[in-house]
């Protein structure tokens, strides 16, 4: 094992994000090959330093509109189509909605870190094509997701929690348990006002995080603080957290081949 360290020693300390720290980043895994678009696929789309807090009120309100997903793409495509036409005034930002809710209310990956994903992997270009960035970006928000007391980000204009906002950290990328923690914590249903204002904060604090890193790329000096790199150091696609789901017996994959 990596390290010198067991797989029963790495799931000892299974539970905590940040268990992925002694193990090599995702580059390693990362094909260097040419790149190879499919037919008519080129990137990096054209990009232009954002500004994060504007690209957040944007989502903030998008939010009402679309929803998670979409509303963290849109408030940065949307700002793109402004400045450069296509490609991004034929993207369908729309159609994301679907990521609403987990994909379809179904409270799988939450919808604004799987916008993310795309946002990065649109501007950038995916890992085959002999780029790592936009890969590294999403990872990086689904790890600092996890671990971040969210929401973040305060809207200008607050339509709900005037007064200020509980504050939870999900400890996990999925929608159910970042917003099934909040709910507990604050006793506040699916349908009310300040729940709806919650996830709305947390897409606009993951478009204003999305937007630093890209412009962080655009200067040439991104790099990933991600840490995870589940497969490679538990051998099963996975997040950090395997004692939220499995308690104090987490099983162990098969390894060989
Ligand atoms: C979001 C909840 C969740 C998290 C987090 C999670 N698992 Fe699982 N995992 C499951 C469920 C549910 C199953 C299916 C269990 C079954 O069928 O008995 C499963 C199955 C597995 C299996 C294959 C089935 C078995 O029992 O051997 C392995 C291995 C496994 N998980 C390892 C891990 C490891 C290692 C981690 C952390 C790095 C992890 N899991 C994190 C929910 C989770």
């Amino acid at each position: 094992m990596e390290e010198g360290l067991s797989r029963r020693e790495i799931i000892k300390g299974v539970g905590l994000v940040g268990i992925g720290a002694a193990f090599a980043k995702i580059g390693g895994m990362v094909s260097k090959a040419e790149a190879k678009g499919g037919k008519h696929e080129k990137w990096p789309w054209p990009y232009e330093k954002l500004d994060p807090a504007k690209t957040a009120e944007i989502a903030y309100n998008e939010w009402y509109r679309v929803f998670c997903g979409a509303a963290v793409i849109g408030s940065i495509f949307m700002q793109l189509r402004d400045k450069f036409g296509e490609p991004y005034a034929s993207f369908p930002i729309d159609s994301f909605i679907f990521l609403e809710g987990g994909n379809v209310g179904w409270g799988t990956i939450c919808g604004s870190n799987a916008g993310a994903s795309v946002v990065s992997n649109v501007i950038i270009g995916p890992r085959i094509a002999n780029v790592t960035e936009g890969h590294e970006i999403a990872d990086e928000i689904l790890e600092w997701y996890s671990k971040t007391a969210m929401p973040v980000f305060v809207p200008k204009d607050p339509r709900s929690n005037k007064t200020g906002i509980i504050k939870t950290t999900s400890n996990s990328p999925l929608c159910h348990v970042s917003v099934g923690r909040w709910m507990k914590a604050s006793g506040k249903s699916i349908g009310s006002d300040e729940r709806k204002d919650r996830c709305a904060r947390v897409a606009a604090s993951v478009a204003y995080r999305t937007v630093e890193l890209l412009n962080d790329w655009k200067d040439g000096k991104y790099h990933s603080s991600a840490t995870w790199t589940p497969v490679k150091s538990v051998g099963i696609t996975a997040q950090q957290n395997c004692g939220n789901c499995h308690g104090s017996s987490v099983p162990m994959p098969p390894m060989k081949k």
